[in-house]
């Protein structure tokens, strides 16, 4: 198997190509095959990543799934981890921020400190996601992640397969070209559960503070970081140096 470390741009070229015109399940398989033991979905329990963690669990159910808890989630997605662990009898990994780097910045900014400025917002992103993600990715050659190029302005030009220079990862997107109806008809098709905010005008939920309810009409990302420009909402999981 080519050592990771020295994939190269062309080698994610060729592969976008032979997997441009294949089903998500199409490329999940061959890459859960590759990367066995080195392979991983990042969830946030959204609903692009449920339907992931049903591909996943139906080609190779030991596949290590994990959720960054932010500490400042959804009660509903607290019970979504518990119901989805059940319903595909997983243990989804859970990894949290490091206690101290949150007491440092709460201390010193306040609990709520994403209001006051973008700064502070992405401060706090990196101690409770971004850090916690590094740790996800010890031993990883692949993640998997549940984006869509329609989701936001941000995601426009996002590929199906990228190299993620930054974390030396390549990145996975087998739903890049899912519509939300798509994703929403895979879930009722098979019954799976999902977060019940979705119906409640919630189409993209991250931490609480800083989602909220969209209008009808809305852009499916208007309720994340609500109070920012939309060119900002990004997190620093996935608007880095993506190739
Ligand atoms: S975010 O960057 O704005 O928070 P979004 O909620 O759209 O991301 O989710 C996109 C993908 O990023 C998810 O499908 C998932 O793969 C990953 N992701 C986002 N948040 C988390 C999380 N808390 N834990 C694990 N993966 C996450
Ligand atoms: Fe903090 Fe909000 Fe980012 Fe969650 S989404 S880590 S609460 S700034």
């Amino acid at each position: 198997m080519q050592k990771v470390e020295n994939f190269n741009l062309s080698e994610i070229d060729a592969l976008n190509q032979k997997f441009n015109k294949c089903s998500a399940e199409e490329v999940l398989e061959f890459f859960l095959t590759r990367y066995k033991g080195k392979i991983a979905l990042s969830s946030s329990m959204g609903l692009e990543d449920q339907v992931l963690t049903s591909m996943v669990c139906d080609i190779d159910k030991t596949t290590r799934i994990f959720t960054l808890d932010t500490g400042r989630l959804f009660p509903e997605t607290y019970e979504l981890i518990d119901k989805t662990n059940q319903f595909f009898d997983i243990n989804i990994e859970v990894f949290f921020p490091d206690f101290k780097a949150v007491d440092q910045m709460t201390s010193a900014k306040g609990i709520n400190l994403f209001y006051g400025s973008v700064e502070n917002r992405k401060e706090c992103c990196r101690i409770r996601k971004i850090e916690p993600l590094k740790r996800a990715f010890n031993n990883l050659d692949v993640w998997i992640c549940g984006l869509r190029r329609d989701q936001s302005v941000t995601r426009f030009s996002t590929k199906k397969i990228e190299w993620d220079e930054t974390n030396n990862i390549i990145k996975l997107n087998p739903l890049i070209d899912w519509t939300e109806k798509q994703v929403r008809h895979f879930l009722k098709e098979n019954k799976i559960p999902y977060n019940p905010l979705h119906d409640k005008g919630f189409p993209s939920i991250g931490c609480q503070p800083c989602t909220r309810a969209v209008k009808p009409g809305e852009d499916v990302r208007a309720g994340r970081w609500w109070w920012e420009e939309p060119e900002h909402k990004e997190c620093g999981l996935h608007n880095r140096n993506q190739k």
